[in-house]
């Protein structure tokens, strides 16, 4: 079991298989950092195969793939039908950005992938474009009514951004009434040097919360579980989905932090918001793996996983600026 110095321990980790994507969401990496790291330094997947192999014994049961979008990066979908085979009782999760999917999402079903996170930050065509600078917005609706209809545990990403898809609440609450979805606004969060966040374009989940609290009943979720995921959800009378807000600016959850990260270059990064990595591709990579290192790295680096809420305390201080320097993209969310 991996454990760090305040007893919290990792059973989820996050790898982000590339940093490429297809979208260029302007929250997510200025267009001067619109650089992409050589497919050399990238983590292949027989090294991921590898690695995950030792943090089931570890004690890891979930894995979430990320990106930039993991279905950009090529033969992705063969790599998770091998690794689901030779780990049936792994949680795979994967968050897309949708619109790249279509086409393999009875494959995603078959293999047994426990959920899908997909990102719409808006429910307008001509809105989809100018946040993400592509005309994508009906590929990705079909790639949620598909995944819906082939019985994938569907959740959508939609990041709350004061002054953009604010005055869609609405439209939001109806969609997550028509569909059995979990809908989750997530605080938009100064990640990245470039990361082009505002205050005014700040909307806190309390803020979200009471607006939704004027459209509709909220019902809220009994057990509040974070080992599951920081959403807090609200079921909708008589609605087939829920929706909710991840509140990780305003309410911070890393107390119950269970996770860690493997950037797309194979390094290890304990906690969102600090920029502290600890490259584990130069162990993988060499002429002989050696197990023990690994095994040994991976503990000394979780017992250093700081508490991510401490660090945000900069980005209270100096509104405006970023936590960390990392892209986004690279991180994975
Ligand atoms: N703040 C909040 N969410 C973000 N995402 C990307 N950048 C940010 C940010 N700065 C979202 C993506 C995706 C998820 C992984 O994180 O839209 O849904
Ligand atoms: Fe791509 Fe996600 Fe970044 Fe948008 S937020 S550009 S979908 S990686």
């Amino acid at each position: 079991m991996m454990q760090d110095h305040f007893g919290r321990s990792v059973s989820y980790v996050r790898i982000s298989v590339t940093d490429r994507c297809n979208l260029r969401c302007f929250y997510c990496r200025s267009l001067k950092d619109w650089k992409f790291i050589p497919h050399e330094q990238i983590l292949r997947y027989e090294e991921m195969i590898y690695l995950i192999n030792i943090l089931k014994e570890e004690g890891v049961a979930k894995i979430r793939f990320t990106g930039g979008e993991p279905f950009a990066r090529r033969d992705f979908v063969p790599f998770l039908e091998e690794l689901a085979q030779a780990h049936p009782e792994l949680h795979l999760h994967i968050t897309t950005n949708g619109t790249l999917i279509r086409d393999s999402i009875h494959i995603l079903k078959d293999i047994g992938i426990s959920g899908l996170n997909i990102s719409l930050d808006t429910l307008r065509r001509d809105r989809f474009e100018k946040i993400t600078g592509r005309n994508f917005y009906d590929t990705v609706r079909a790639s949620i009514d598909r995944a819906i209809e082939a019985g994938l545990r569907t959740k959508i990403n939609v990041v709350a951004l004061r002054g953009v898809n604010d005055d869609e609440l609405p439209d939001f609450v109806r969609f997550a009434r028509d569909y059995p979805v979990d809908l989750r606004f997530i605080e938009f969060m100064p990640i990245g040097g470039s990361c082009p966040w505002k205050a005014k374009h700040y909307w806190s989940a309390t803020d979200i919360k009471q607006e939704l609290a004027v459209l509709t009943d909220l019902v809220p979720e009994r057990a509040v579980d974070r080992t599951h995921g920081p959403a807090r959800m609200f079921g909708l009378p008589g609605g087939k989905g829920r929706i909710g807000v991840i509140s990780a600016l305003s309410d911070h959850f890393c107390d119950e932090c269970n996770r860690l990260r493997i950037t797309s270059e194979g390094k290890i990064r304990p906690c969102l918001f600090s920029d502290q990595e600890y490259p584990l591709l130069p162990l993988l990579r060499k002429d002989e793996r050696n197990l023990a290192e690994i095994r040994s790295f991976l503990h000394q680096v979780t017992l250093n996983k700081p508490m991510g809420y401490t660090l945000l305390q900069a980005y209270r201080d100096h509104h405006d600026a970023s936590v960390c320097n990392r892209m986004m993209s690279t991180i994975g969310g």
